[in-house]
């Protein structure tokens, strides 16, 4: 696993969500009440930003067609075997740090 600064925390305010880029992917990060999330960006319904959608409940709704994920390991609500993937977010200072898989340095 490897660390990348993804953005400043002034960028993502409290209950705030955002898409940040890393190497190639699209990770949507979320603020909620000051505890931090990330998961992929990509709805595997349709593909969907899931960045835009509403939190409630440690869930992200999908915002075209309501398909909810768990904040906390990216587990579709109605069927927790379908998972997208998941990433432990950390604070250091003013940077949001993204932990990311290894494999991930290698470019594709
Ligand atoms: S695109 Fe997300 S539920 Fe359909």
């Amino acid at each position: 696993m490897s660390q990348v600064t993804v953005a400043r925390i002034s960028e993502i305010p409290v209950n705030s969500s955002r898409v940040v880029h890393v190497r190639g992917r699209d990770i949507a990060i979320f603020n909620v009440d000051g505890q931090w999330f990330a998961i992929d960006d990509l709805c595997p319904h349709m593909g969907a930003s899931l960045s835009g959608g509403f939190v409630e409940d440690g869930c992200v709704t999908c915002p075209w067609h309501y398909w909810r994920f768990r904040l906390t390991d990216g587990a579709w609500a109605d069927n927790p075997k379908v998972r997208i993937g998941s990433y432990p977010v950390t604070i250091h200072g003013d940077s949001v740090l993204l932990t990311v898989p290894e494999s991930w340095d290698t470019p594709g």
